[in-house]
């Protein structure tokens, strides 16, 4: 690596501290900007803060004050090219007298792109993919948004080490411990919608808010086929949008009550055994903005978004605890049961910690990991 590459990479992760400093800017990606004179002192700093608010090489530029002749801007999303609520950035950037443009991604939006390209033209030295996938990674919500049309989904579930999520006389609260209850309200703060089966809101009467974490609260989405939520569920209570997620056609006296009661009731396509479509509700969810989903449960609706490819990360935190017995209670993925060991949902394995109350936190992507190669025994 030479002394430039390591004075890139630095200066990239500190426009990605400076990107979350505007917390939930969903649609818009988290992005941060560093304009650094040629001697290697910064000028400035920026951050975007949201729709319709500047974004970060506006920010940056403005407490610049002026021109920056010889210097270079770092940002970890490619400069937009187009007018938005805001102006386009690449010709301001272009207009900086800057000599280098550092990107960390490009931008995945048709019709945003081409600003790397413009700033290029404009005679400027241009070097993209600087910690591209931790770019990447920080607005995972962002980028399946743009590139796939639909939210990313992290599944969560509290389970015991035999899987189970409640007992089998319904009893789910609570199997983790308050450290990692509260990790679970700054993962709802950091989702833009957190999404629950109408099996768990009937069990559990959840408020799904952010109450032991700093943040906003999500949107949050119940999916209900026949419009089963009572009017008087903890989750139609004041504050957060309520989406009920039915299945067409709705009934129109039930839309009437959940309306009156402060849901907005949707009507989506339903699968051929009578639920509501998944990929459908992703899809709807896209198109109001949403670019990340929380899902918390339970069993039925984690197998559905499985089986749908709609588990982008699961999080499994884990109690030490047991419960035992052949028929106990419902475990964390619900569905169809699986009769052979090479038909099984594999994970890829990412992450584990154990929280100060003593459950482990564990992590894996959705990829299929690769099956290790058996050895022959000798
Ligand atoms: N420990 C934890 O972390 C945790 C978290 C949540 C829940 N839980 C526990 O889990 C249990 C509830 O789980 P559950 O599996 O019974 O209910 P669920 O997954 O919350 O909801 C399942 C229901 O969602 C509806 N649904 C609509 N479209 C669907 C689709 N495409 N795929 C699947 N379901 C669809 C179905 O009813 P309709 O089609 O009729 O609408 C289905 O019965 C409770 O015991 C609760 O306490 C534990």
């Amino acid at each position: 690596m030479t002394v430039t590459d390591a004075a890139d990479q630095r200066h990239m992760a500190r426009c990605l501290a400076l990107a979350a400093r505007g917390g939930r800017t969903s649609p818009n990606p988290q992005v941060g900007c560093v304009i650094v004179s040629a001697r290697g002192e910064v000028l400035a700093k920026g951050w975007h803060r949201g729709p319709g608010t500047a974004h970060a090489e506006a920010d940056a530029l403005a407490k610049l004050g002026g021109r920056a002749p010889g210097a270079t801007l770092y940002v970890n999303l490619e400069p937009c090219n187009h007018q938005g609520r805001t102006p386009p950035c690449a010709p301001a950037v272009i207009a900086s007298g800057v000599a280098r443009v550092v990107i960390g991604a490009l931008d995945p939006i048709p019709g945003h792109g081409g600003g790397a390209r413009r700033i290029a033209r404009a005679g400027i030295a241009v070097t993209a993919g600087v910690l591209a996938d931790a770019c990447r990674a920080h607005n995972r919500g962002f980028f399946t948004w743009g590139e796939r049309g639909r939210p990313w989904f992290t599944l969560k579930a509290a389970a015991t080490l035999d899987g189970r999520i409640a007992t089998s006389t319904g009893e789910s609260q609570w199997i983790t411990g308050p450290a990692a209850r509260a990790e679970v309200h700054a993962l709802r703060a950091a989702h833009d919608a957190v999404l629950v089966g109408i099996g768990t809101v009937r069990a559990d009467d959840p408020r799904l808010t952010v109450r032991d974490a700093k943040g906003r609260d999500p949107i949050r989405v119940i999916v209900d086929s026949r419009l089963r939520t009572p009017a008087t569920a903890a989750c139609l209570a004041p504050g957060a949008r309520t989406i009920i997620a039915g299945r067409a056609p709705v009934a129109l006296a039930r839309v009437r009550a959940l309306t009156a009661a402060g849901a907005e009731v949707w009507s989506l396509p339903a699968t051929t055994d009578g639920h509501v479509d998944l990929g459908a509700l992703a899809g709807a969810l896209a198109a109001a903005g949403v670019t990340s989903v929380l899902v918390e449960g339970g069993g039925a609706i984690h197998a559905g978004l499985i089986a749908a490819g709609l588990c982008d990360e699961l999080q499994l935190h884990v109690a030490p605890i047991a419960l035992g017995g052949r028929r106990g209670g419902p475990a964390w993925l619900g569905g169809a049961e699986v009769a052979r060991l090479a038909d099984a949902v594999r994970f890829t394995p990412i992450g584990c910690r154990v929280t100060t109350d003593g459950d482990t936190l564990l992590t894996f992507a959705s990829a299929p990991a690769r099956r290790p190669a058996r050895g022959r025994a000798s």
